[in-house]
């Protein structure tokens, strides 16, 4: 893969191991990323996006990063995080939906520093709208300004997931791990783009499985994203049957927490002391597990589970059914 140029920003690699009392219940060898052990902030997949977005906002003399998300959003509050080592300003336009009193990531985000401001828009095209007409006025006060689309989600974000997957394949080998599936949370695509792409390259025969907890196409969006991140890295991708699959559990919506998840969140905290969110990370955790005990892994091999983060969540609303 051709290097593109990366600020360092977290602790990596991250550590991967063997869930033993999970693998013994479900009956399947399952590992754990753990990403959300990322060393900035409450951790979470961000931070190895952000690494290289910011690192080309700084390649081109910005001082300023905008980005975007929920009210809640982990997204936003790592750019806050990463922006402020870097002694950049970042600017968060935050829709107006959701958890949007001061707790969870809104507390997280004044620590951080950031300027936040809240749109009354359900359109993310209304927010980037708002980016270009922010960055022309910080542009006359001779301010240069970087905007980061939602989620980090574009291919230069998504190679930090192809990264990933370079670390995980040496840490697999090491470790003994016979990797057949990775599976993680599907929010605005990037993450599982970048997995793909990673699998593809550095794990073959790998299979990849998103859990989407958002009602976006991410079945055509994440092959795109993917293919777009291969052009940059100037490396070879080619989509075959059964590389790449996409599932959702979003239940009530997104953001909404769902009480089917609670007992699953539950178990991971109680068996092996992980924290999982109700957005994100529990989303995904039991439609992973639902989707074991249904076969839907096949072919055999060991379950890699990336934990992206998200804990904040956890301060801003409560597990339903606990
Ligand atoms: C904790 C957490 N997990 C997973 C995701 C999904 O990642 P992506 O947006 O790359 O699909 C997000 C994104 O917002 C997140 O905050």
């Amino acid at each position: 893969m051709k290097a593109l140029p990366k600020v360092s920003l977290g602790v990596f690699p991250t550590p991967f191991y063997k869930l033993e009392a999970i693998s013994a219940t479900y009956g399947r060898n399952i590992w754990i990323k753990r990403d959300d052990l990322c060393g900035v902030a409450l951790g979470g997949n961000k931070v190895r996006k952000l690494e290289l977005l910011l690192a080309q906002a700084r390649q081109q003399g910005c001082d300023t990063v905008f980005t975007t998300g929920g009210a809640q959003s982990n997204h936003a509050m790592l750019t806050a995080a990463c922006a402020a080592r870097l002694g950049m300003r970042c600017i968060l336009l935050l829709k107006k939906r959701g958890v949007t009193d001061h707790r969870g990531n809104l507390v997280l985000n004044d620590i951080f520093g950031a300027d936040v401001r809240f749109l009354d828009t359900d359109r993310y095209e209304d927010i980037y709208a708002e980016m270009d007409r922010l960055s022309a006025e910080l542009a006359r006060e001779g301010h240069r300004a970087y905007a980061i689309p939602v989620g980090g989600s574009n291919p230069l974000g998504a190679l930090g997931y192809a990264a990933c997957v370079e670390e995980l394949a040496a840490q697999a080998g090491a470790a003994g791990a016979r990797i057949g599936h990775i599976v993680s949370a599907t929010g605005s695509g990037g993450t599982t783009a970048g997995l793909l792409l990673g699998a593809k390259t550095y794990l073959p025969g790998v299979k990849v499985t998103g859990i989407g907890v958002d009602d976006d196409p991410f079945d055509t969006i994440v092959p795109q994203l993917a293919a777009g991140a291969a052009e940059l890295a100037q490396i070879p991708f080619a989509l075959e049957e059964g590389d790449f699959s996409m599932v959702w559990n979003m239940g009530p919506g997104y953001a909404v927490a769902n009480e089917e998840d609670t007992p699953y969140i539950q178990e991971l905290a109680r068996r092996e002391g992980i924290l999982l969110d109700p957005v994100y990370t529990g989303k995904a955790w039991s439609g992973m597990l639902r989707l074991l005990q249904e076969g839907h892994f096949t072919g055999g091999g060991d379950v890699v589970f990336v934990h992206t983060g998200g804990a904040a969540a956890l301060f801003a609303m409560d597990l339903p059914g606990a």
